[in-house]
């Protein structure tokens, strides 16, 4: 039989990919559903897996925190093995983590085709383990589903070898998808200790594992005109830990410390902020979402999502203490101007995705 094998192994691709997971299944296409075991805390996987109501993955590998060339070497011994047991005809992936790398390679190795959801993005920062391997993933995918005409441009000044189709990004579906539900279940609101509050989140390694990058914004939070409520990512609390510095940080009356969110409540965060504060890269793109629309002030020193720049949404702030402070202080003085519409689609990048891969591969 002709399958699709869909792979995810952090965070943001289970939620990027469940539209397409649903729009693959509504269209009958034969699909295995892999979990490569990037992230592996509950908090940071299975509770995605669940709260989304996907499907139980048909196979999903058991990897722990590693440098990046063993988690790297890892998932391609993984999924090359899984590759020669299962062979289907197109494996999909998503964005830009060392498991989309490695599935990817170890896939056009055996001459399977690959497809890359959210292919083209670039932030020319060539510090960012993300920006090789999108660059890299890209180069060797037959389609390449670009969000937006940006990206499609990134692709053709590159050459790419193969297709290209803009389609819109399946966070914007995520979002319009999963909101009503967050609204009705989520009860995150009545454990949250501000009425008005900045939403922060951090854990870039060029950030997070610089400690002066690290301080400047935890300074940043702390000294912040407004609460601020931080749900913190592992890699983050690991590196205060190291330096000593998270039980200080916990103190901080300003700064609301949470455990990583499940999607819910954190799409209810977000539509809840007075603006968010992140060096993210989904939650530039949610920002702009018609029913969320909040300002972005992005703490690093580049973003591969200009379109959330030039919509009006977002602001690449830098990484200094004083310029977040400063940026916080402006955001809320004077609201930015948003577009009405989101650079990222209507909510339709999984419908159109599915349609180009059944006409491609005549399902
Ligand atoms: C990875 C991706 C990043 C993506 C992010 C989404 C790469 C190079 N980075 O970054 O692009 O934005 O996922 O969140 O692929 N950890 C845990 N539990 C987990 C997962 C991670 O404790 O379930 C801790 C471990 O200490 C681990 C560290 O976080 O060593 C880093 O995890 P890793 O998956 O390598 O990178 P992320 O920072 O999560
Ligand atoms: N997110 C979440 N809970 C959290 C923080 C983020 O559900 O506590 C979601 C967020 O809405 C977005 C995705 O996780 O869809 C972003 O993941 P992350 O920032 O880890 O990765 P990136 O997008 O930078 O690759």
């Amino acid at each position: 039989m002709k399958t699709v094998m869909v792979v995810v192994g952090t965070r943001p691709e289970i939620i990027k990919m469940a539209p397409l997971i649903r729009a693959l299944q509504a269209n009958k296409i034969p699909l295995i559903f892999t979990h490569c075991g990037q992230h592996y805390d509950y908090n940071m996987s299975q509770q995605f897996i669940e709260e989304l109501e996907l499907p139980k993955p048909d196979f999903s590998y058991k990897l722990r925190a590693y440098s990046q060339g063993i988690q790297t070497a890892r998932i391609i011994t993984y999924m090359e093995k899984l590759l020669k047991k299962t062979t289907p005809k197109l494996v999909l992936v998503e964005g830009d983590t060392n498991g989309v790398l490695a599935t990817a390679l170890a896939a056009v190795k055996l001459g399977v085709s690959v497809g890359h959801v959210e292919a083209g993005l670039r932030s020319f920062d060539f510090r960012m383990p993300e920006e090789h391997n999108r660059r890299l993933t890209d180069h060797i995918s037959s389609y390449l589903f670009a969000p937006t005409e940006t990206a499609k441009n990134n692709l053709e000044k590159e050459n790419v070898w193969g297709k290209i189709y803009v389609t819109g990004n399946t966070v914007i579906d995520a979002v319009i998808q999963h909101l009503p539900i967050a609204k009705k279940k989520s009860k995150i609101l009545e454990s949250v200790h501000f009425k008005k509050f900045a939403l922060a989140t951090a854990h870039r390694a060029e950030n997070v594992d610089d400690l002066t990058v690290l301080k400047n914004f935890v300074e940043a939070f702390a000294e912040a005109p407004i609460p601020v409520v931080y749900p913190m990512h592992p890699r983050t609390k690991k590196r205060l830990r190291q330096n000593k510095i998270y039980a200080k940080v916990r103190k901080i009356k300003n700064l609301e410390i949470l455990s990583p969110l499940g999607y819910l409540d954190f799409l209810v965060l977000m539509e809840k902020c007075e603006m968010i504060i992140t060096d993210s890269g989904g939650i530039q793109e949610e920002a702009t979402a018609p029913p969320i629309r909040k300002p972005v002030l992005v703490i690093r020193l580049s973003t591969e999502r200009p379109e959330a720049v030039k919509a009006g949404f977002a602001e690449v702030v830098g990484v200094e203490k004083d310029k977040i402070v400063k940026a916080i202080e402006r955001t809320l003085k004077q609201p930015k101007k948003m577009s009405g519409k989101s650079p990222y689609g209507d909510g339709d990048a999984a419908e159109n995705i599915t349609r180009i891969i059944k006409e491609e591969l005549d399902f």
